[in-house]
């Protein structure tokens, strides 16, 4: 019996809300180990439309035990929303189905101040973050400075964290933005109600896993955004400040790497991003634009457009060797029904320099090369469908067989439409 980590293969958004949501029955406890509520899964609860940002999607499933681990960044404001709003459905019950790590670090509003205020100020280059304050919280916590969820319950170590954090912020935001200082009484006041709702949460989560572990228990790790946002391995600076490889599903809820067997790359089959940076593939004309509304590509949390472009193997394969993955799970592959010819990049050039295993770290380089395609006929059929691979017409199968010799792995799932059915069950992860 296998636990396995979930991740992205792009820059996110491959449809990884459906898939944890599918694994998510076979696990008995799902965890998230990084990010925060700049990811977003789009969810329907009882005929209604949700969308979570931070509790694992896992907690619409019964039974199961729900985890934020160490390594996410907690708005409690979004937390405590998300909270009531489940709890209104009858969905939480009580504090046994959602625990969060007491080493969570916590969102504070002058990380979202900071947030906000240099991507519109032009300090620095322009990411197109989300403006959750996820980039300012991370910093804290690397400059050991940030309030982690222990400290907000405990009144005498949090006046004494938030009054030095104030000052500092506060200098931070007046001189340098010119903007108006933030009132710590009205922080304080705020936070210590927020407080009293988590406490019934807060938990040791790296014990309670390991118990969990030890009683042959499954465990879904969560990975939120995608690995070419991570902070090490991402085109950085564009990327989130954390890392989303699949590494981290252990340093981000305090399990050992040993606890791990399976890895599932989730890998739309075109690419798309949010926010800036660069995209080799991207694609400005009627495709792209074409991919954009079929797919419906706009942020879960923020409502942006996502840019479009074809799929991309040099991401891909770095996220496999980076991640470890040992299965694909193939989402929206009906978006490209309908589309002649299809490209797949399977290099970026150079002048004589080509980049097929890694994409180039120095961005000068990156924005230099040219993306290497193939092309393949497409396909004109419904295959929303399709239930297994068999019946899936000879064009669909060629690009995903051709998919799996470019990545050098094999398919775990496809999906051919949005609902929980409309998939393709190839392998199961947790068998190991
Ligand atoms: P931040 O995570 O808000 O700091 O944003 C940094 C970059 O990551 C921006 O380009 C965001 O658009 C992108 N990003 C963050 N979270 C997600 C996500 O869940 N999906 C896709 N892109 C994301």
């Amino acid at each position: 019996m296998a636990n396995v980590v979930i991740v992205g293969t792009q820059w996110g958004d491959e449809g990884k809300g459906k898939v944890v949501d599918l694994y998510a029955q076979s696990a008995d406890v799902i965890a998230r180990f990084q990010g925060g509520n700049n990811a977003g899964h789009t969810l329907v609860v009882g005929g209604k439309q949700t969308i979570l940002h931070l509790i694992p999607s896992g907690i619409l499933h019964a039974g199961k035990l729900c985890i934020i681990g160490n390594g996410v960044v907690v708005d409690p404001s979004v937390l405590i929303e998300e909270m009531n709003t489940l709890r209104n459905r009858g969905l939480l019950p009580d504090s046994t189905r959602l625990l969060v790590s007491e080493k969570a670090h916590i969102i504070m509003p002058y990380h979202r101040r900071i947030d906000v205020a240099r991507e519109s100020h032009g300090v620095g280059k322009k990411i197109g973050t989300t403006g959750r304050g996820i980039g300012p919280a991370y910093e804290d916590k690397i400059a050991r400075v940030g309030i982690r969820l222990c400290d907000l319950l405990d009144d005498v170590v949090f006046r004494e964290k938030l009054s030095r954090n104030i000052e500092e912020k506060n200098f931070y935001l007046t001189k340098l933005f010119a903007e108006e200082p933030l009132d710590e009484k009205a922080i304080y006041e705020e936070y210590r109600t927020y407080a009293e709702a988590l406490r019934p949460y807060a938990a040791d989560c790296s014990l309670i896993m390991q118990r969990e572990i030890d009683k042959g228990k499954r465990i879904l790790f969560e990975g939120a955004q995608g690995n070419h946002l991570d902070i090490d391995h991402g085109t950085f600076p564009y990327v989130t400040s954390s890392n989303t490889v699949a590494a981290n599903a252990c340093c981000g809820t305090g399990v050992g790497p040993s606890s791990v067997q399976s890895v599932v790359g989730i890998c739309k089959a075109y690419t798309t991003r949010v926010g800036e940076g660069p995209f080799l593939t991207e694609l400005k004309d009627e495709t792209g634009a074409r991919l954009q509304q079929v797919g419906q590509e706009f942020g879960a949390t923020t409502g942006r457009k996502r840019r479009c472009g074809w799929l991309d193997m040099v991401l891909i394969r770095q996220a496999i060797r980076v991640s470890g993955i040992t299965g694909i799970a193939l989402t929206k592959l009906d978006v490209l029904t309908g589309i002649e010819k299809l490209k797949i990049c399977t290099g970026y050039r150079m002048d004589q320099e080509e980049f097929t295993e890694s994409v180039p770290a120095n961005l000068r380089i990156l924005n230099c090369c040219r993306p290497l395609y193939e092309e393949l006929d497409g396909w004109s059929e419904d295959i929303r469908g399709a239930k297994q691979i068999e019946d899936l017409p000879a064009n669909t199968r060629r690009y995903i067989e051709r998919l799996e010799a470019l990545a050098g792995v094999g398919m775990v799932l496809v999906s051919v439409g949005p609902d929980r059915d409309e998939t393709i069950i190839l392998n199961d992860p947790f068998a190991g």
